[in-house]
């Protein structure tokens, strides 16, 4: 049965779980959120309406969605007071710094939905960090580049209110670009979900314990940030730029197969997939739409990205190790022409990530058989013996 895991019953740990929300068939390529093909919601859906479906297991009646894209619009704004946790930053904070610190934070301020034994308080909390989560991303953006916070809007859609949270300054009125905000409720809509990932298990470890939401949350965003997991879309971009030209392309690929070299193809691999990742498929398709739009075609670093592609999926080495582009392959480009600076790649990750965290942190609680995640281990050190004086040392 499909995303089905079986764990032994005496094995009280959250290293293996049953989920019914996203399967992913690493072989054949296929990501499906609740039985939906990732392709078929990226072009025909929206990320409001996907995070319904990740969060309630069907696809909403246009009633639903209407009432649950009003509720998370209308939670889009933080208490004035939390404003201050962003000065207690140095201006040069990476924003997944700020994002850790101020999600942890909510805890001290949203007590009403902090009881996860209250079915009505675990859905306040949800639809809080679903609307609060670009909020605090932008304002994490706007205190890094110091420019004051633009306040959320409620007649905008999620994304386009994201991207004018960013981009928008008191100077002049910001007039959102349709195809830059299809371009990123794509990408929110491709990064929401992914099964057992490192920042999922994180969340579901954490809330094993009882911990609150905005504590397993913030949990989930500290692991995400790592080079080898969210983090590798910032460090992707940072690779292509360190390789610059077509040209030397060669000297990295050869690096990448060198048992010595630690160095990794930063947006190759993936521990599931083993044929190209479906999201990494749409965002190529995103990312040309986008940068043509932009009118950045020829943006050298796609060209680089491009040939990378080309020369690695010929090479017989990743063929053998089965390493194809993933998810952050091409997302780093598409957010770079649109403006940010990579070191908002993790932190716009973490802000998609958040439905797939709290859709599984849910489906965790609503286990009856959810027992504390005390993962066991093979112990390798030191047989019993006895202490010895410092003299007889
Ligand atoms: C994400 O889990 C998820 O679902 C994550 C994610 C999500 O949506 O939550 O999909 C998001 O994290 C995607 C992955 C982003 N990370 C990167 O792009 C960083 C670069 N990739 C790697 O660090 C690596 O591919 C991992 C960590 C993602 C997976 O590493 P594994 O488990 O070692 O992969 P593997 O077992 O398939 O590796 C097979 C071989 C190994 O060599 P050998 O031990 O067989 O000699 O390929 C090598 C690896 O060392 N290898 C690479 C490589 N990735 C694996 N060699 C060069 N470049 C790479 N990128």
């Amino acid at each position: 049965q499909a995303g089905v895991f079986t764990h032994d019953p005496g094995f009280t740990s959250t290293s293996s779980c049953e989920s019914a929300i996203t399967f992913i068939d690493g072989d054949k390529g296929e990501l499906l959120h609740r039985g939906y093909p990732i392709d078929q919601l990226a072009e025909k859906s929206h990320y409001l309406e996907v995070c319904y479906l990740l969060l309630y297991g069907e696809l909403p009646t246009a009633a639903e969605l209407e009432h649950f894209e009003t509720t998370i619009t209308r939670h889009t704004m933080i208490h004035e007071q939390m404003h201050n946790f962003f000065r207690g930053f140095r201006r040069d904070a990476h924003p997944m710094a700020t994002m850790v610190g101020v999600v942890g934070a909510m805890s001290a301020f949203y007590h009403d939905s902090t009881d996860i034994t209250d079915e009505r308080q675990r859905e306040i909390a949800s639809h809080r960090l679903i609307a609060k989560m670009p909020t605090i991303a932008a304002m994490a953006y706007k205190y890094s580049i110091g420019q004051p916070f633009v306040y959320p809007r409620n007649d905008l859609d999620y994304a386009s209110n994201f991207l004018r949270m960013c981009f928008a300054v008191p100077a002049e009125e910001y007039v959102v670009d349709p195809v830059l905000s299809r371009a990123m409720d794509r990408i929110f809509t491709l990064h929401a979900d992914h099964e057992q990932n490192a920042s999922t298990s994180t969340v579901r470890l954490a809330s094993s314990s009882g911990a609150n939401p905005f504590a397993c949350i913030a949990a989930g965003i500290a692991c995400l940030w790592g080079p080898a997991h969210g983090g590798a879309n910032q460090a992707c971009l940072e690779m292509l730029k360190e390789i610059g030209t077509v040209d030397r392309i060669p000297e990295y690929i050869a690096r990448a197969k060198d048992k010595n070299d630690p160095f990794r193809l930063m947006g190759f691999g993936h521990r599931v997939y083993k044929n190209f990742d479906p999201r990494a498929k749409v965002m190529k398709q995103s990312a040309d739409e986008v940068l043509d739009l932009l009118g950045v075609e020829n943006n050298p670093l796609l060209q680089v990205a491009k040939e990378l592609e080309r020369i690695a999926l010929q090479d017989d080495y990743f063929a053998e190790k089965k390493l194809f582009p993933n998810v952050d392959f091409y997302s780093g480009i598409i957010l770079e022409a649109m403006g940010f600076p990579t070191s908002m790649f993790t932190p716009i990750f973490a802000v998609s990530r958040t439905v797939g965290w709290i859709s599984q942190w849910k489906e965790q609680l609503a286990d009856p058989a959810m027992k504390i995640g005390r993962p066991r281990q093979l112990y390798m050190g030191a047989t019993l013996r006895d202490y010895v004086e410092i003299e007889d040392r």
